[in-house]
């Protein structure tokens, strides 16, 4: 049965894609109890080397300490905010601070402050590098900054749909990072809902069956089904086509076929444009060719996407237009991204 909100409700208000005021909510509130994809999670093999991310605005680095312990902690000094680290990713062989040289043992613990000895009330156990929760699932590490919902719950029935024996074996291939100049959450909505198929993607919408083509949504997540129309096409050469497409909240696409996941994170660079992050994984049998190709594919859809994004976002300046409705069958992913974002608003503002 059909969820009563969604036969009556309205889209998000055009100020929520807009304003400096919800933008700012998002930096605050949203983003830092958000799960989100750090990266692969083979990025680090040998004991005594960091990579450094860009996480929401955060320098973070995970490192992999002497005992061969992956850890996630803050890049930022506890004395002036220098950096500890500044390259993207080497080896280390001590956690010293590039400024003045603090320096921290590798469970982020203060050891050593030079010339802060006359210092009142100061106490090395008081300056610790803040640590961040690091989940594994198949080859990719996740995060968030902090308390929320569990990663479990996050996650909810992907981790049982998805093979183990598929994860496992999935290597790392590829990233594409494209700018899109809309709002982060119109990138979202699209990708939510097939309505704009045909519309949209002619090309694409020969190799899918629309008629077919539905949305299921759980507590922190949506699946879509996007059956093909022929045994063989594009995306199958032949196999079978099993696929799985999922968003999970706020921003985080997971796509997986024939033996590929390809990964979308879509980060706010402004208001009015975003970037999205294409990372793709691949079992050994999946040929450079045939990723090329994929990717190829991929990148024709991208861009149908980008334009039709950056038209709504100029349209949403406009006068006459504020809030839409929504169609109750294909677009019940869209309304769900948007109760969870309004009711997380509604609790924390
Ligand atoms: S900022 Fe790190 S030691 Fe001063
Ligand atoms: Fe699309």
């Amino acid at each position: 049965m059909l969820d009563q909100k969604l036969l009556e409700g309205w889209t998000l208000p055009s100020e929520a894609y807009l304003s400096e005021a919800f933008a700012q909510w998002e930096f605050e509130e949203l983003w830092p109890r958000a799960w989100s994809l750090l990266g692969d999670s083979s990025v680090l093999k040998e004991p005594r080397s960091y990579r450094c991310y860009d996480f929401f605005g955060e320098s973070l680095v995970l490192i992999r300490d002497s005992q061969n312990e992956m850890r996630l902690l803050s890049n930022v000094c506890r004395h002036r905010a220098g950096p500890i680290f500044k390259k993207q990713q080497a080896r280390y062989k001590s956690l010293t601070c590039q400024y003045h040289a603090w320096s921290y043992k590798e469970s982020g613990e203060l050891l050593r402050a030079p010339e802060m000895g006359q210092a009142k009330n100061f106490k090395l156990s008081d300056y610790c590098l803040p640590r961040f929760p690091l989940e594994r699932w198949g080859p990719l590490l996740f995060s968030r900054l902090r308390e929320g919902t569990s990663f479990k719950d996050w996650l909810g029935e992907i981790s049982s749909e998805v093979p183990p024996e598929l994860l496992s074996r999935l290597e790392y291939r590829e990233r594409r990072d494209y700018s899109v100049r809309c709002n982060w959450k119109l990138y979202v909505d699209n990708y939510l809902e097939g309505y704009h198929l045909r519309s949209v993607h002619p090309r694409l919408s020969r190799e899918l069956d629309y008629e077919a083509y539905r949305s299921e949504t759980r507590a922190w997540h949506s699946r879509q089904w996007a059956p093909t129309r022929q045994e063989s096409n594009i995306y199958t050469e032949g196999q079978s086509p099993e696929a799985h497409y999922y968003w999970l909240f706020p921003h985080l696409m997971l796509n997986l076929y024939q033996g590929i996941l390809q990964t979308n994170v879509v980060e706010p660079v402004g208001i009015d444009e975003c970037r999205v992050r294409f990372d793709w994984w691949a079992i050994p049998e999946v040929s450079a060719k045939r990723l090329e190709e994929l990717i190829g594919f991929s990148e024709e859809i991208q861009e149908e996407d980008r334009e039709i994004c950056e038209w709504v976002q100029k349209n949403l300046r406009s006068r006459f237009y504020r809030q839409g409705r929504y169609s109750p069958t294909r677009e019940n992913a869209l309304h769900h991204f948007h109760q969870l974002i309004e009711s997380i608003k509604k609790q924390i503002s």
